[in-house]
């Protein structure tokens, strides 16, 4: 009764094509079932045979997948055979063509089974002299076994089933005009078509001795295999083997056991002529751990008489002289075609080896509807390299599957191409442990042998090749591989002789395969194939640049997280979810000072380190981070992959040193902070309606976010002090959405500049570009309707640089058409228009043409912006954020306005205004919040090695100083760096409030110096903000202009504690963000309450008293 039953250990039944899973059951014990998903030999769906070697087909069983476990239903009974008898073979035979079939050994069984299985319907008689049904012919050698129920394939019953007659009797001609087959006891049997599949006859030795003595015997048939173990009867005997091919190698084995056998072999090692001089000799090596002898290279001269009984063989004399003591003696020196009956015939030509040929169907050449399979066939053969050569292989599966294509042949001729395809040729042997072999190579032979795995394990694989071609393999422990190259074989797919060398795993081509072999289109197999290689060959470059960058880079050694040394996509995760300021912190509180960040890159956060990677002179370059930043597409790049940049004063990205100290030489007046004074008042006047603006939101009571409102002071600072505009911002208390747009862009970049290569890439392909960023998740959009501020900024500035240079065209044209007077003054030069920033940048250019080009004068026109607005957010923000959020600091700073301010207003009283102490809170905000979240990278120069805290780095490595975590150390920022304390930035009195001493006094100017120069606050090195003055200047406004006029409580969002933080994205560019604040007008409160409110803040640091 068919029920269910529960697949042990399986889960799921996901089996990819070709997958074979075998499987025990509950509540069966000891029965297994295989899980296939299609396979070489049988039909996934039906389990029938679909090839040969295999005879039964299997039983199939329905499969369901429930609650995370397979059940099948079935018969206990079936379940536990575990093989079923072909179920198309049954048959009542009618009347039509008659089909004999000589021979009832592996070919004559294909043949018979494959007819039914195709339908043919009419009789079919086998005439077979052997005795009994088709046997196991293998198994002979392999185990001496003569048990025929065990041997026979089919029993009666079965061929009855079928309606196939057999006939015990041996075949003495053929007359193929009469088409009637003749037989020894006097038959005669007519037929429409004949199959010869009469095997082979172990050939003898035509020397003294061998013809005449008993006791010398051959291996063929249950008869043969029966005298040999009488001869061996209770073991102890001396047996000489002669012959070392396979059947003289499995007797060896065979026989071994209690007995003293003693192999004789002409070659140099056994089966050197099919398996080679390597893997015969292991083969040897094998056999002879079984306690078997060889005399190799060795020829055989007579048999002697046994001295105890004369009519049996006592000796065996070789050549040389020696003589091997023999009980008994089998011979294993091959076979040839038995095809006596034949012999006389005058119709059909016998080869010289005494074989009939065929063509690819197996049909006689020469003869109608007579057809010879397995052993007596020589036939062509289209395996690889095989080139329609005649071959006779003497394999099982040969001969089988030979019958099928006959069958194949009979039934419908018409599909007869389908039949003819190339097929595998399978042996197997058992030598000590089983061995496999597959292919062929009497056609062409083989000239190279190439040997994966190892000999000495018992698991290797040895394929044959001629040329780049591999034409068989033979294998020990490798079971898959061997069904793989069977499979691989007639698609012409194997690999070749190069890829083997070179390590290919013919079972890593499994999935190719087995896609190929379930008929999927050319065409797709072929993309398929490509793909697959492709992806064999990226996962093996992957894995060496881990093994290399893990195990034998020179930064190896660097500590730091495993997975950064493989990729930056380590670093990249944290970038891209804003994460830069816990990363940098986090990565040298666990590895150091020195960290490995990247597989070419290394982090640094001690003062060594900083003057070590920054020192000016130093001489190191910015690193391919900055092609991120770059505003322009390269003109071109080379075969180093450097790229090649167009001259437009892109400072941020510039990577050519030459360039860029000329252009900073050009451009330095302009910024200078002497300069940057006239400016002044334009941000005055921003300020002065800016008050006006937050007063009214005041009244309204308005809670505002802090970072927006300094984004809007920034940009409008700058529109006036540059171009003497505005974007009215202020005006429409927004900007617009602005900050948060281009911050989008900073996330973006800070993620490409991590992979320099893709960022390459970018620049030509666009498609590249946006599949990165989407991979990334870094891919933004621009609201409908926002408005970007560089739009007007580039077009007034356009404008104006357009107007002034036709006017000073205009001017020269004048000039030209009536010359003046040389005068012996120098010539005025016409006093600016405007007095913002991009006159005196139209003046430069009108100045030095040649140098400051009008690329230059566009390009910093809309710099000045780009490189400022969020700069001047990011610290703005910090530094109100931090002083608001610090009252005693607050009051100094409100206390410093007072003084500095004409009343209230935002206009200074004097040249001179007292801020040292703003100034010392800007820069301890700026300290703890600089705005640059990462490191500052650059790159070591190619010639150099430098060692930092003990490491060598070499050249072309990525190092720079996180500023968060540099800004910490405490030898140069001293006691609790991490608290936001601007006194640190001022000279202090001593303990004692006395004044300091001069030993004190150099102290604290040596302190003060130290700080200075060790920080990142405005870059690093040769790489510094040239924008600094215009900057400080605008903030040291904003700040003492807001702080003066307003109080300004923090309402949410500060401290910034670890949840604060988790909000806050931070990028390349880092901004503190989610800090509201509320500004509530100062009351009239003189300096003299702040003093004394102030006092008593101050805990022991007397620093405002001092600075006011
Ligand atoms: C001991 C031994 C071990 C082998 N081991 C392996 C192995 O491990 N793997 C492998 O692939 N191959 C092996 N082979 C080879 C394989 O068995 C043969 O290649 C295969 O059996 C050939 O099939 P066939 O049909 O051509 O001939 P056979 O299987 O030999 O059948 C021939 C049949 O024809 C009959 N016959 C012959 N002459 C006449 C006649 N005149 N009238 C009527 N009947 C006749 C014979 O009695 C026999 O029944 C082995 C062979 C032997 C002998
Ligand atoms: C508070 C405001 C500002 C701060 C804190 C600041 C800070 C910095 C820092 C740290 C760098 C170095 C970046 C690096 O090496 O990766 C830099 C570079 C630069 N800054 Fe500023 N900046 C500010 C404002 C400005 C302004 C207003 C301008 C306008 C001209 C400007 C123009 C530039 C330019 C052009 C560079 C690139 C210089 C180079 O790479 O060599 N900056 N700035």
């Amino acid at each position: 009764m068919a029920q269910e039953y529960k697949l042990k250990g399986v889960t799921s039944l996901d089996l990819k094509p070709g997958d074979k899973q075998e499987v025990e059951i509950e509540g069966i014990e000891g029965a297994k079932v295989l899980l296939l998903n299609a396979g070489a030999c049988f039909n996934g769906k039906t389990g029938d045979v679909e090839d040969a070697p295999a005879l039964d087909a299997l039983p199939v069983f329905k499969a369901v997948e429930r609650d995370g476990a397979v059940y099948i239903t079935g018969d206990e009974a079936s379940i536990k055979s575990g093989h079923r008898r072909p179920s198309k073979f049954k048959c009542k035979a009618t009347g039509g063509d008659k089909i004999v079939v000589v021979g009832g050994g592996s070919g004559s069984l294909g043949t018979v089974e494959g007819l039914r299985e195709n339908g043919y319907k009419g009789p079919i008689t086998v005439i077979t002299n052997e005795g009994y049904l088709p046997i196991d012919r293998p198994k002979l050698s392999k185990a001496l076994m003569t048990d025929l129920q065990k041997l026979q394939w089919r029993d009666e019953e079965f061929f009855k089933t079928g309606d196939v007659e057999f006939v015990q009797d041996e075949v003495t001609g053929v007359n193929f005009g009469s088409k009637t087959v003749a037989t020894k006891a006097g038959g005669k049997f007519a037929y429409t078509k004949l199959v010869l599949a009469t095997g082979g006859t172990p050939r003898v030795l035509p020397l003294q001795g061998f013809k005449v003595l008993g006791n010398i015997f051959t291996l063929r048939n249950v008869g043969d295999a029966k005298k040999i173990n009488e001869a061996i009867g209770e073991k102890g005997k001396k047996i000489v083997i002669i012959g070392s091919s396979f059947i003289g190698m499995e007797l060896a084995v065979a026989t071994s056991n209690g007995n003293d056998v003693t192999v004789v072999g002409m070659e140099k090692v056994p089966l050197e002529r099919i398996l080679g001089e390597k893997v015969g000799g292991a083969i040897q090596k094998l056999v002879e751990s079984k306690g078997v002898k060889f005399y190799m290279s060795a020829g055989v001269e007579k048999a002697e008489p046994s001295t105890s009984n004369p009519s049996t063989v006592g000796s065996v004399h070789l050549k040389d002289g020696t003589k091997l003591d023999a009980d008994l003696v089998i011979l294993g020196v091959g076979v040839v075609p038995a095809t006596e009956y034949l012999k006389d015939n005058s119709v059909v030509e016998l080869q010289q080896d005494g074989s009939l040929k065929v063509d690819e169907y197996f049909s006689v050449v020469g003869l109608k509807d007579v057809y010879a399979i397995g052993d007596i066939a020589s036939f062509p053969y289209h395996g690889p390299a095989g080139d329609g050569k005649y071959v006779r292989i003497e394999h099982w599966n040969v001969a089988q599957k030979a019958g099928r294509i006959v069958a194949g042949h009979i039934t419908n001729p018409a599909r007869a191409d389908i039949q003819s395809q190339v097929f595998a040729p399978i042996f197997w042997s058992a030598l000590g442990a089983q061995m496999r072999y597959a292919g062929n190579t009497q056609a062409n032979g083989y000239d190279d042998v190439v040997v994966q795995g190892s000999f000495d394990e018992g698991k290797w694989v040895a394929y044959y090749t001629k040329g780049e071609t591999v034409v068989a393999m033979a294998s020990m422990g490798k079971d898959p591989a061997m069904a793989q190259f069977a499979q691989l074989l007639p698609l012409g797919k194997l690999p070749s002789k190069t890829e083997l060398q070179n390590g290919l795993d013919i079972l890593i081509e499994t999935d190719c395969l087995r896609l190929a072999s379930s008929g999927m289109p050319p065409v797709i197999y072929i993309a398929f194939c490509v793909v697959w290689r492709f992806t064999q060959l990226t996962v093996i470059g992957l894995l060496t640049v881990i093994v290399y960058r893990i195990g034998f880079h020179p930064l190896r050694r660097v500590p730091g997280p495993k997975l950064a040394a493989i990729s930056n996509i380590w670093q990249a995760k944290y970038v891209r979810d804003g994460k830069v300021r816990q990363l940098v912190r986090d990565v040298h509180e666990k590895y150091g000072p020195v960290v490995r960040v990247g597989p070419d890159e290394v982090w640094v956060s001690s003062p060594e380190g900083f003057k070590a990677i920054y020192g000016a002179s130093n001489g190191f370059e910015k690193s391919d981070f900055y092609i991120a930043t770059a505003l322009n597409r390269p003109e071109g790049i080379d075969w180093h992959l450097n790229l090649h940049w167009p001259d437009t004063l892109d400072l941020l990205s510039e990577f050519d040193t030459k360039r860029y100290r000329l252009q900073r030489r050009l451009i330095g007046p302009v910024y200078a902070s002497s300069n940057v004074k006239k400016f002044e008042p334009a941000v005055e006047e921003v300020l002065e309606r800016a008050i006006a603006e937050l007063k009214k939101l005041e009244r309204e009571g308005s809670e505002l976010d802090l970072k927006e409102w300094m984004h809007i002071l920034a940009v409008e600072c700058l529109g006036a002090a540059v171009l003497s505009w505005s974007p009215n911002y202020i005006q429409q208390r927004s900007d617009g959405g602005t900050s948060g747009q281009s911050y989008l862009g900073w996330k973006r970049k800070s993620v490409f500049g991590l992979f320099p290569l893709i960022t390459k890439i970018s620049f030509w392909s666009k498609g590249i570009s946006r599949w990165w960023a989407n991979a990334w998740g870094v891919t933004f959009t621009t609201p409908k309707g926002f408005k970007p501020f560089f739009t007007p900024v580039y077009q007034k500035s356009s404008k104006r640089v357009t107007a002034a240079l036709a006017l000073a065209q205009k001017r020269a044209d004048q000039q030209q058409k009536q010359p003046q007077k040389p005068s012996k003054k120098a010539p005025k030069s016409k006093p600016a228009e405007k007095k913002d920033l991009l006159e005196d940048l139209i003046q430069l250019h009108l100045a030095r043409p040649d140098e400051f080009t009008e690329t230059y004068l566009r390009r910093l026109a809309v710099t000045n912006f780009g490189a400022g607005h969020e700069t001047l957010c990011s610290t703005l923000t910090a530094a109100i954020a931090m002083i608001a959020s610090h009252e005693h600091v607050q009051r100094h700073v409100a206390d410093e306005a007072w003084l500095s301010r004409s009343h209230r207003g935002t206009k200074e009283t004097t040249a001179t205004a007292p801020y040292a102490y703003t100034q010392a809170a800007i820069k301890e905000a700026q300290r703890l919040w600089p705005v640059i979240g990462m490191v500052l990278p650059r790159r070591v120069p190619y010639s150099h090695t430098i060692n930092i805290g003990g490491y060598d780095i070499p050249g072309g490595t990525t190092v720079g100083c996180a500023p968060l975590v540099l800004h910490l150390d405490e030898g140069v920022f001293g006691p609790q760096a991490d608290t936001y304390e601007p006194g640190r930035w001022l000279p202090s009195t001593s303990p004692a409030h006395r004044p300091a001493t001069p030993d004190e006094q150099e102290e604290q100017i040596r302190r003060l110096r130290e700080m200075e120069r060790c920080n990142l606050i405005w870059g690093g090195g040769g790489r510094t903000c040239p924008g600094r003055f215009l900057a400080e200047m605008i903030i040291r406004k904003v700040v003492t202009a807001l702080v003066g006029e307003f109080e300004v409580a923090i309402t949410s969002g500060l401290p910034i504690d670890a949840a604060n933080e988790e909000r806050m994205s931070c990028y390349f560019m880092a901004m503190m963000s989610g800090v509201k604040v509320r500004f509530r007008s100062r009351r009239d409160k003189g300096l003299t309450d702040l003093g004394a409110e102030e006092e008593e803040a101050e805990e022991g640091r007397a620093v405002s008293g001092k600075t006011r």
